[in-house]
């Protein structure tokens, strides 16, 4: 590429950001009362306060004018103590999830316990009259989608899916881009998540106070097979198949959810995966390496990757390749590159005769296909960098969540989008355990 063209402006986009960020805090308050609320406070109950409860959405709930935590539960005590004493001491301890279901005070609930709880507590807190605010990925396997949709519609009541990039401005303006035809034809999708230390693994530390009086196994296992005592599995339970789909339902998710919402695309039609261990054969039974292809119906091609041993030569991100520009998230930043690609057959031409090829060369059209000078002011155009700005994505997600519940407002990611989301991770670990290619029967909404 000739270094003339090869300059880039980067130009930060605070301007739509901000805006955006204002409207968000500037949202009304009052909102038409929820169906089984006196006023507009809506009393808060949190299912698992564990890390991402903790880190993110109990602070983005609270942030929330009018939301009050009145109640929490979790498996570990110590976690129920940190939980209560973030909200100034004001909620309590329910003593499990039960019993935060029966408590008819509570309006609405968040659940942010591990994966192969989310069908039976979703199912449950709606049948109780709850709205929920469930955790990515919505479900543990893809049979679990179904029913808990059908309970969302049963109940009236508001499911939302926990995957926050959905509210994210910058995916928003993405989306707009491709749609406008800013792209041009996107055939291509490539993105990764790439680690290399323990924490990446999920090998998390184990707080020394955890033991069988401060952990209660019984009600961390539920669902899941019986199994001895394990304060790993307890702790580090992503690293297992009994409770986690690993990378593919725990990092790709995120990366399904953005590539639906940006391509309004609904599920790959056929996947093929390799999933191996290579670093973790102590620790994990879920892959520590994986990498898929996805083909879409809407004339697509996906390539996720994930690897636990290097971050470096593979820099986590995201590219959504058009044949007119491509989209790259990266470092949390999204840049539009316009493609800068000229026609180059002088090593063919070369090979004629030389009448030939002067003749090839003469022809205008030649020259304006093949000639850096000529090309047009698109492709000189430079690229843009857009920063995500104003509140955290996790901070909006939550906040569109009370809004539906108040106001009524259609659900930002409703069941079917994270069932959907979540059932193409699946059928990722689908064909690495079945060492094949697998394919989605779009009548009957499931895995053929
Ligand atoms: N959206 C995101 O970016 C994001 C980030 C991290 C985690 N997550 C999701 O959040 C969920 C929780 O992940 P985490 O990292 O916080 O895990 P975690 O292990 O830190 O927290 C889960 C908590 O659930 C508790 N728990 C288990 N069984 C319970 C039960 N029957 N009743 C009450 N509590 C119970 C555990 O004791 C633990 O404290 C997962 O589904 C994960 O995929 C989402």
């Amino acid at each position: 590429m000739p270094s003339k063209l090869s300059r880039r402006a980067f130009l930060v986009r605070t301007a739509a950001g901000t805006a955006a960020a204002a409207a968000v805090s500037r949202s009304p308050l009052v909102f038409a009362a929820p169906p089984d609320s006196p006023n507009d406070r809506i009393q808060l109950g949190i299912i698992g306060v564990g890390a991402r409860v903790q880190s993110g959405l109990i602070q983005a709930a609270m942030a929330v004018p009018g939301i009050e935590v009145v109640g929490v539960c979790d498996a570990y005590k110590g976690r129920v103590q940190r939980a209560v004493a973030r909200t100034g001491g004001r909620a309590r301890d329910c003593g499990d999830w039960k019993a935060l279901l029966a408590d008819g005070s509570i309006d609405a609930v968040i659940i942010g316990t591990p994966d192969h709880w989310h069908r039976l507590q979703t199912v449950e807190a709606l049948r109780a009259g709850k709205h929920v605010y469930l955790e990515k990925p919505m479900t543990l396997a893809i049979d679990d989608g179904p029913e808990m949709i059908a309970a969302a519609r049963a109940s009236g009541r508001v499911l939302q899916i926990g995957s926050q990039g959905m509210s994210s401005k910058t995916q928003e303006t993405a989306r707009d881009m491709i749609k406008a035809g800013k792209l041009g034809q996107v055939t291509m999708i490539r993105a990764s998540y790439n680690r290399n230390t323990k924490s990446g693994a999920w090998l998390y530390p184990i707080p020394p106070d955890a033991d069988e009086k401060t952990v209660d196994w019984a009600a961390f296992l539920g669902p899941a097979p019986k199994r001895p005592f394990s304060l790993e599995r307890f702790f580090r339970w992503r690293c297992y198949w009994d409770y986690s789909g690993g990378i593919a339902t725990d990092l790709f998710v995120h990366l399904l959810t953005t590539i639906h919402f940006l391509m309004g695309a609904k599920m790959p039609s056929r996947v093929v995966a390799m999933g191996q261990n290579y670093r973790y054969r102590e620790t994990h039974e879920v892959p520590d390496t994986v990498n898929a292809v996805l083909e879409y119906p809407e004339g697509l091609v996906v390539n996720l990757s994930s690897t636990f041993n290097n971050q470096a030569s593979a820099e986590s991100g995201f590219e959504v390749l058009g044949n007119e520009a491509s989209l790259v998230f990266r470092g949390g930043q999204m840049v539009l590159k316009p493609e800068n690609a000229i026609e180059d057959n002088q090593w063919v031409v070369t090979s004629w005769a030389e009448e030939l090829e002067k003749k090839y060369y003469a022809d205008p059209k030649v020259q304006a296909a093949e000639s850096p000078e000529s090309w047009t002011p698109q492709m000189r155009e430079e690229s843009e960098t857009f920063g995500e700005v104003g509140p955290d994505a996790t901070v909006i997600h939550m906040a569109r969540f009370f809004e539906s519940v108040r106001g009524g407002k259609p659900v930002v990611e409703d069941g079917t989008t994270g069932h959907h989301a979540a059932a193409a991770a699946h059928l990722v670990n689908a064909s690495i355990r079945q060492r094949r290619p697998v394919e989605w029967d779009f009548a009957a909404d499931r895995m053929a």
